[in-house]
């Protein structure tokens, strides 16, 4: 491997049945953090990390997703005509020029592993990212992608990012043993999906961001269903590591799992803080409501 990832892969065919029934019409990649969709939130970090081309996997349920890259020519015309400059502007840049949006059907919801695999014809033969756009990243310096793409660059290893997690929650990662690690990264020994925590080689969860080299998709190929009955990118990660170099990355940022209620919840809060013009009302709301 060598040179920059250009590409990324966001599965966004899942059910979000967790969110019913706001997702029974809207994905759940459409819920908002603010006024901002989660999607824009992972595709904004995949820019930052220098990706030029997004590939959605996506179903026949998800065309707000395809709807939101597209352009708007009524609403624009109607801001443009209102002089509504700033919200213009806001639609006009939901993806940046020279930035572009493929979407793959996946016609099956066999799991991750096989929405990444629908993704190899697009991809082809350079590594490429992998953004799970459920877990939102916020750090006030580099975005996760950005630092795990510089490490690509200089080791050629594929990346995944990982974060420790309470041990009696293994069950709900997939959970990585290391050879060395210095704290922020070492080579991937061992990987395995959702481990009851007796049977979990450590608390390191893997995290939904990958850069991966492009030999997952052969490996991918040949992946039988393991965990839940799906195909797990997981178990092909662990194909992987018999051939090449897989590191795990400890990233700076903060990780919300907004594919839980609370986690939206808490993402909620955090950007409202980090807004200039809410955070100041958002802590009074929050101290009253405290306080009752
Ligand atoms: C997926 C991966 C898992 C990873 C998790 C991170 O699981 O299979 O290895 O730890 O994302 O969010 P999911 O949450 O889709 O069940």
């Amino acid at each position: 491997m060598s040179g920059r990832i250009k590409k990324a892969v966001f599965p966004v065919a899942g059910l979000g049945t967790r969110f019913l029934p706001a997702t029974k019409t809207v994905p759940k990649e459409m819920l908002p953090i603010i006024d901002r969709p989660l999607i824009q939130y992972a595709v904004d970090e995949a820019i930052e990390a220098g990706c030029d081309t997004l590939v959605f996997i996506t179903n026949r349920y998800k065309h707000a997703v395809a709807d939101y890259f597209d352009k708007a020519y009524e609403l624009e015309q109607k801001l443009e005509r209102a002089g509504k400059q700033e919200q213009l502007e806001l639609i006009r840049h939901v993806l940046p020029k020279g930035v572009r949006a493929v979407f793959v059907t996946q016609t099956e919801a066999l799991g991750l592993g096989h929405a990444v695999l629908c993704a190899k014809a697009i991809i082809g033969d350079e590594p490429f990212a992998v953004l799970l756009p459920d877990d939102l990243i916020w750090n006030r310096g580099e975005g996760a992608l950005k630092q795990m793409a510089d490490l690509n660059q200089a080791t050629g290893a594929s990346v995944i990012a990982v974060e420790d997690v309470p041990h009696d929650k293994t069950g709900s990662y997939g959970i990585v043993a290391t050879e060395t690690f210095d704290g922020r990264h070492g080579r991937i020994s061992q990987i395995v999906e959702k481990p009851k925590p007796e049977e979990a080689p450590s608390d390191l969860a893997v995290v939904g961001r990958y850069v991966l080299s492009p030999k997952i998709f052969e490996l991918l190929e040949h992946t039988a269903t393991g965990a839940g009955g799906e195909i797990q990118l997981t178990d092909a990660i662990a194909q992987l590591l018999k051939s090449e170099p897989v590191n795990a990355y400890r990233f700076e940022g903060t990780r919300f799992d907004c594919g839980t209620h609370l986690g939206l919840v808490e993402a909620t809060i955090r950007f409202a803080l980090e807004n200039e013009k809410l955070a100041q009302p958002a802590r009074e709301i929050m101290k009253k409501m405290l306080a009752e």
